[in-house]
Formats: C-alpha cells, structure tokens, sequence
C-alpha cells in the first residue's frame, strides 16, 4: 500500500510552522483583551442554510456541503462571520451593545491551492455589533494594525473602499439586488468590463465608468474626489462622506492606508458599508478583510443591528513573517533533560521533573532507558540547555549533577537550588 497523503489543500504543520501559527494566535488573543474582545468557540459543522443565507455566490461555490447521518445539509465553516452573527439573534440577544466577540479557528473553503492559499486554513475574527459610527468601523482598522505590527511585519499597507458607494448609485439607478451582487462579484474578480456589461441604463454606466477612473495613488485626494463625483446620488454621497471620516480616523491611529478604491470589492455579499484588506509586498493575496454589513443580522430573524468586523489569514501573517524574516518575540522556556543513572532512581528522577515543570522549565524524561553517555548526545542533538543527571551517591545529600550542554560545565546542585541555578 503506498503511504497516506494529506487530500488535497490540507497541510499537516509540522512543529516550527505550528509554533509559529500559535505565536500569531497568542497575539490575536492578546489583541482581543487589549481592545474588550470575549473569546467564544463555534462549532466547525453548521447549517448549510446558516452559512450560505448571505455570504455570497463566491463563497456559497467554495463550502465544504455534506449531509450529515441525519439527512441534514450541513456544511465546514467558510468563515465566523455567520456564527457570530447568529449568535447575536440566540444566546447573546440580550448582552448589552456594543458586543465585541472573538474567535480563532481553522475555516474550510474549496479553493485552488497556491501558495497562500489554501482549503483548510485559520482565522482570527473580530466582530463589533451595535455601532454604526465611524469609530467601530475605525476600530477594526486598527486592531488589525495592532496585529500586524503584533506580528513584526513591515511595509504592510492597508486598501480601503465603501461599498455603499456603488451600491448608491446602483440602487438610485434602479438595478436590482441580484445584478448589484453579480457585478459586484465581478468587480471582486477585477473583470471590470464583464461588471459593466451588466449594467443596462446606460447613465449608469456611464457613471460607474468614470467612478472607475478616479483612483489616485492619494487616498484623501481619491475619497475627496469619490466624494465631487457622487454629488446627488444620495446614498452613495452618505458612503463617500463616511469613508472620508474613517480615512481620518485610521490615519489619525498610524494606520498606513495605501489606497482609497472607488471599485473595490469583496466576495462577501452582506457588506453594506466600509470595506478593507491588508496586505504586504511580498504577497499579492491579503493577509486579513472585513467591513460593515448592517443587514446581516436581521436577516438571521434578530433586532435590526449595525455591525463590522475583520477576519485575519493567520497562515498567510506566519507566511508574511517567514518572508520578511521576522522573529517570534517570545520567551522561550529553558529546556532541560532528566536522566536517572539507574533504573531504581526513576521515581526520584521524575519527581524531579516534575518540580522543574511546575516551576515553568521544560523537562523531558529520559524514556527510553539509555545509559548516560547516549543519553547525553541525544541531549546535545535536541538542543536542550541543561541535563539533569540524577545518581545516587548525590541523592544522598539532596543533590544532582547539572549539566551545561552548551557550555560543556557541570556541577553538583542542590535539589533546592535546581530551578534558580537554571533560569540563572
Ligand atoms: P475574507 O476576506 O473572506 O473575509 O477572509 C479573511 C482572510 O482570510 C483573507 O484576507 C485571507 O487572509 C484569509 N483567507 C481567505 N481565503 C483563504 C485561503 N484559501 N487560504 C488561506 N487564507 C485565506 C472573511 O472571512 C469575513 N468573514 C471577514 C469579516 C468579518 N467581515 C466582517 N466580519
């Protein structure tokens, strides 16, 4: 039988790229204290009808469907965003707003692996619901640069746009839901000239044709300019006002905003507002996207709630990090070996152990009953800091020999004074 593989897009993360993505979800958690985030846990399997009701075309193509034993349509997770949000309808109904939820976890989507992309990947989701001010759609903006800059990336750059703005013109144009989310899809995909092939009124064409032309490598010239252009088309006047005030915000924060879009899209279909993405040069996928969606919550049957939030590609920031070289700023935990000289010291020898674990140093127990010489080298190979040797001649005066491995040094040691001679 040939050996088993992975299927298709899922990757077994060998050690130095799990201890990489969990350094990531450590600072995603801690941003979330930071910022009044609650952590709550999702289940992966949910109602296909749950998870499809408005994310989109894009997406809805992308899940993982099966029927479960019980003939229901379930689905893998494509995201958070539907869980939190039915959440907010169920047990959370009643928590006062603004409610700040967090979560971490792996999502599923069907997509082409690349690198960068993949079918089983993890995200952390942020979401804000109860405020429509600009400062909660501010706010996604830059815990997101909290992460980043948590992550040491550099040179990051964040793309913002407000979809209200086409949405505007659109529906004062009398385009209907459907053909908005299509060409919006469209414009996600940057088929542009596909996206305005669907539009019929030929003003709105028009329009929307120019709107096109006025990106500028200045992102408050653009929205200033978004602004002018939309001039009459009410709501998209309300969306190019409030995109400027967000600009404001974020750039107030250090947020480095590279560029305004008039164009940009999602492939999320319940965006209603402000939308973004970051990314880093070195990568042309973004590490992380959210936005306002208003609407989304009311749809699931709960009280009609403004709502925004952002979910970060933790694969794809630990990507980042290994291309830009970054460290991880952790403290690493002193390692240590603990090797009984014979095999009637075990018990002594693992209570030693134990006293170095408790006391935060990581000690691996000598388990596969080698003699100390092989012991030692297979030490020196794991790069551990410290042997602990326990024999009995030192035992008899509450003593064992410690080990230097980097230095080649040893001395006896008081069992008393083990854990301070080994953080030093
Ligand atoms: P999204 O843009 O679909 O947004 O995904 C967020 C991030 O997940 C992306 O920016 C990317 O870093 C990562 N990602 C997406 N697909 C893949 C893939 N195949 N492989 C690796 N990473 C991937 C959402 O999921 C929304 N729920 C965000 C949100 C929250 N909007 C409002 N609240």
């Amino acid at each position: 039988m040939s050996p088993f593989k992975t299927v298709r897009g899922m990757r077994d993360l060998l050690a130095e790229e799990a201890e990489t993505l969990n350094f990531v979800i450590s600072k995603a958690r801690e941003i979330a204290q930071f910022y009044g985030y609650k952590e709550v846990v999702t289940p992966v399997v949910e109602p296909y009808e749950l998870l499809s009701a408005k994310s989109g075309e894009e997406i809805r193509s992308r899940m993982f469907i099966f029927k479960d034993l019980g003939d229901r349509d379930v689905a893998l997770r494509p995201e958070f965003t539907a869980s939190i949000a039915r959440l907010a309808t169920t047990a959370l109904k009643t928590e006062p707003r603004p409610l700040r939820v967090f979560s971490v976890g792996s999502v599923y989507r069907y997509d082409e692996p690349q690198r960068g992309r993949y079918r089983e990947f993890w995200q952390s989701n942020f979401e804000l619901m109860g405020s429509d001010k600009p400062e909660a759609d501010a706010e996604a903006i830059v815990l997101t640069n909290s992460l980043m800059k948590a992550a040491g990336l550099r040179n990051y750059a964040f793309k913002i746009g407000n979809i209200g703005v086409i949405r505007g013109i659109l529906s004062q144009e009398n385009v209907e839901d459907k053909v908005q989310n299509a060409i919006l899809q469209l414009m996600d995909k940057k088929e542009y000239n596909k996206a305005l092939e669907l539009v019929k009124q030929k003003n709105c064409r028009k329009t929307l044709e120019g709107l096109l032309e006025l990106k500028d490598d200045m992102p408050f010239e653009t929205a200033e300019k978004i602004k002018n252009y939309v001039t009459g088309y009410d709501k998209a006047e309300v969306a190019a006002d409030n995109l400027l005030e967000i600009l404001k915000l974020v750039t107030a924060c250090g947020c480095p905003v590279e560029t305004v879009e008039p164009a940009f899209a999602r492939g999320l279909e319940y965006y209603t507002g402000i939308i973004f993405e970051v990314t880093v040069p070195e990568l042309d996928i973004a590490l992380g996207g959210g936005g306002r969606y208003d609407r989304l919550i009311e749809v699931f049957g709960g009280e009609s709630t403004p709502a925004v939030g952002v979910a970060h590609g933790l694969d794809r920031v630990a990507l980042a990090m290994q291309m830009q070289k970054t460290t991880l700023s952790t403290r690493r935990a002193k390692t240590a070996v603990v090797i009984p000289v014979k095999p009637e010291l075990k018990a002594e020898a693992l209570k030693i152990s134990q006293i170095l674990r408790e006391a935060g140093i990581s000690a691996e127990f000598e388990v596969m009953g080698r003699k100390i010489g092989k012991a030692l080298e297979d030490a020196d190979r794991r790069k551990a800091d410290y042997a602990v040797i326990v024999g009995e001649r030192e035992l008899k005066n509450a003593a064992v020999v410690l080990r230097d491995l980097a230095k080649r040094e040893q001395s006896t040691v008081k069992i008393a004074q083990l854990i301070e001679k080994i953080m030093g």
